[in-house]
């Protein structure tokens, strides 16, 4: 697949994870408007070994093999790893049922990619973030300069209002919120996908069959994917598993389906019982300037037909 000239410059970091599994297909299948110039994986929702293979094996399915993908951080900056197994099974995309990778891992560590790739960049390079914010952390404080070279970051995590992981926050500013309050504090320009947003785009089952109906493997691999990681949510969080990280993908292709508003959020590292909070100032009462752009609403129609017709682009055969 070629990138047109004006397609935007994206480095994607992940921990799939069944919806980052989806997120990657969406980016993939979307070269005209996104040039994805590697792919980070991270340890969040399954150890990093995982995770790592995970976004080859989405690759190789996806029929982007040239697409680079890094191996990062293996664990938290301060915390120790709480993966969730419990949420996305053994393998982190259980339900996908895919081979083993077609090609291996890149022989850099993914920090000292992303330092080297935001240090050369010609023009501002876009990061999609989809799992805890440790590898970007690590960049940002190994070369604090990589900061005027990042366009923008989307990232998906937080809550204006609920946690899902604690009562308070949501798993990936949970899983290491030292590396989000660095984030956070970097003067970025910041859009933030929380929970609010994602459990507005709920696979229901009309959705789900929708996408199965594609019928090529990487749909096919989504339904799959969909039918565990779904069966998981429905006890604490009602029917229909939310796409979380894909929310990210779909706003750069089309940031019309969201809303939101620029407010200050500030990271909790230091209580206990709220650790991984993104406190989000509402109604401005700190007093401190906007640092992101916190989106609340998604139109999750338009969200689905966006996945179902890109996913429908992707290779037959594979
Ligand atoms: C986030 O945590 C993980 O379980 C998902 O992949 C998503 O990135 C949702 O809280
Ligand atoms: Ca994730």
């Amino acid at each position: 697949m070629s990138n047109t000239a004006k397609a935007l410059p994206l480095i994607i970091d992940c921990d799939p994870g069944q919806d980052d599994a989806i997120a990657l297909m969406l980016a993939m299948a979307s070269p005209e408007e996104l040039n994805l110039l590697g792919i980070c994986a991270v340890a969040g929702n399954v150890p990093l070994v995982l995770t790592e293979a995970n976004a080859r094996r989405i690759r190789d399915v996806s029929g982007r093999p040239e697409v680079a993908v890094f191996a990062g951080c293996p664990r938290p900056m301060v915390k120790i790893l709480e993966t969730a197994e419990y949420v996305h099974g053994k393998s982190g995309i259980d339900g996908a049922g895919l081979p083993d990778p077609s090609r291996p891992v890149e022989a850099a560590h993914a920090v000292d990619w992303l330092v080297d790739t935001l240090r050369h960049a010609d023009a501002p390079i876009t990061l999609a973030t989809l799992g805890p914010l440790t590898n970007i952390a690590m960049a940002i404080v190994m070369a604090p300069d990589i900061v005027e070279n990042i366009g923008q970051l989307v990232l998906m995590g937080g809550a204006l209002s609920l946690g899902n992981i604690t009562p308070a926050a949501e798993f990936n500013i949970y899983s290491d919120p030292h590396a989000a309050h660095i984030v956070f504090e970097a003067g970025l320009k910041l859009t933030m996908i929380g929970l609010d947003v994602t459990h507005q785009a709920r696979a229901t089952p009309e959705r789900l069959e929708a996408i199965r109906a594609i019928g090529n493997p990487a749909a096919t691999c989504v339904a799959g994917m969909l039918d565990f990681y779904g069966a998981q949510y429905i006890e604490t969080f009602g029917e229909g598993a939310p796409l979380h990280d894909p929310c990210v993908i779909a706003y750069l292709l089309r940031p019309d389906l969201f809303t939101g508003q620029d407010m200050r959020v500030d990271i909790e590292i230091s209580s206990p019982l709220t650790i991984g909070q993104t406190v989000c100032d509402v109604h401005a009462r700190s007093g401190q300037a906007a640092n992101a752009n916190v989106l609340e609403k998604i139109d999750a129609d338009g969200f689905f037909a966006l996945l179902g017709e890109r996913l429908a682009l992707l290779p037959d055969t594979v």
